[in-house]
């Protein structure tokens, strides 16, 4: 009998636990209709805000060889056109679609959280953590009071799951108790984290906003730790596990750390979208040569020993 990958994420079914990262080809329909067939059980919006984002200007993205750098200001056409987006994909896609939400501040993240229920999202996920967007992200989801008032007043509407999405400056304990604490379903981690890199050529920094977030392989030791962490002391609540997944290895290493289903991002570059195939073929290969008949049976075994 063949292995099974299924998972169920507070009640969302993946038919692997292979999830597109929020900011990566999750803008358009056709690039998520792409992802959808390169095998992908599940795919992020990239951030959606109340208005129309431009971003940043160029350079917003550095290749470091060991990872990526970027401060893209979270770009985005608003919640209006978003939610048109996110209508059209519920029709054509048979995956789950989870809508990053962002905000400024409670009623903002309110607002959009509304309209892409309204538009039909399978889940949302709140982006309280991207580092390099002032007014945004991290700067709301640091506070762990706010963090958590915003997450509550969020579940509180919607009957879909609500994951909030943390980064390592998060990652304490006490701070992922408050957000679990504010009734939200499960919890992603992690975003990439605040660096910059400097061009000594021209001796500035090499991103226009000074500081961008690390990302990609280099951060997985980081990532893991925080994934391993939160499932030893929350085991019930349910994880995506997201920062340098690029083959099956790496992400069976997030669930066996106690991830439900991982994110894949900035791997995609290197890889393209096969790494999706391929990281649920090398699963089901693993599961079948070690004898087990479900992911689900993976999940947290590193905690066992
Ligand atoms: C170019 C780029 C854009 C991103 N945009 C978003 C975003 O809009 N919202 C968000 O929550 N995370 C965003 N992220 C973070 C990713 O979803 C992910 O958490 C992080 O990159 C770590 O995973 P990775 O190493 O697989 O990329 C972005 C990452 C990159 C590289």
């Amino acid at each position: 009998m063949r292995a099974s990958l299924e998972v169920d994420l507070a009640g969302l079914r993946l038919r692997n636990p292979t999830i597109l990262a929020s900011g990566i080809l999750g803008s358009s329909l056709s690039l998520l209709k792409r992802v959808e067939e390169a095998g992908a059980g599940a795919a992020a919006t990239k951030t959606i805000t109340a208005d129309p984002r431009e971003g940043y200007p160029n350079p917003v993205f550095v290749d470091l060889g060991f990872g990526y750098l970027n401060a893209m200001g979270l770009p985005n056409p608003g919640v209006e056109e978003f939610s048109r987006l996110i209508a059209e994909a519920r029709r054509l896609l048979k995956i789950p679609v989870i809508a990053s939400v962002g905000g400024g501040g409670g009623e903002e993240f309110l607002l959009v959280a509304e309209r892409v229920l309204e538009a039909g999202c399978d889940a949302i996920e709140l982006n309280l953590s991207c580092p390099h967007v002032s007014g945004y992200g991290l700067e709301v989801g640091s506070d762990p009071e706010l963090a958590s008032r915003i997450a509550g007043s969020v579940k509180s509407i919607s009957s879909k799951p609500v994951f909030a999405k943390i980064s390592i400056h998060q990652s304490e304990l006490g701070v992922v108790e408050k957000v679990i604490g504010s009734g939200v379903d499960g919890i992603t981690a992690i975003n990439t984290i605040r660096a910059m890199a400097i061009d000594v050529d021209s001796m500035k920094p090499i991103l226009s906003n000074i500081y961008g977030g690390l990302s990609g392989r280099c951060i997985r030791p980081i990532a893991l730790a925080v994934v391993y962490r939160i499932h030893g002391e929350f085991p019930d609540i349910p994880i995506i596990g997201v920062g340098g997944v690029e083959d099956w290895k790496s992400a069976l290493e997030f669930i066996l750390a106690g991830a439900s289903a991982v994110g894949i991002g900035s791997e995609i570059a290197r890889k393209d979208l096969k790494i999706f195939s391929e990281t649920v073929q090398g699963l089901e290969e693993f599961l079948a040569e070690r004898g087990f008949r479900s992911i689900t049976e993976l999940r947290g075994y590193a905690h066992k020993i």
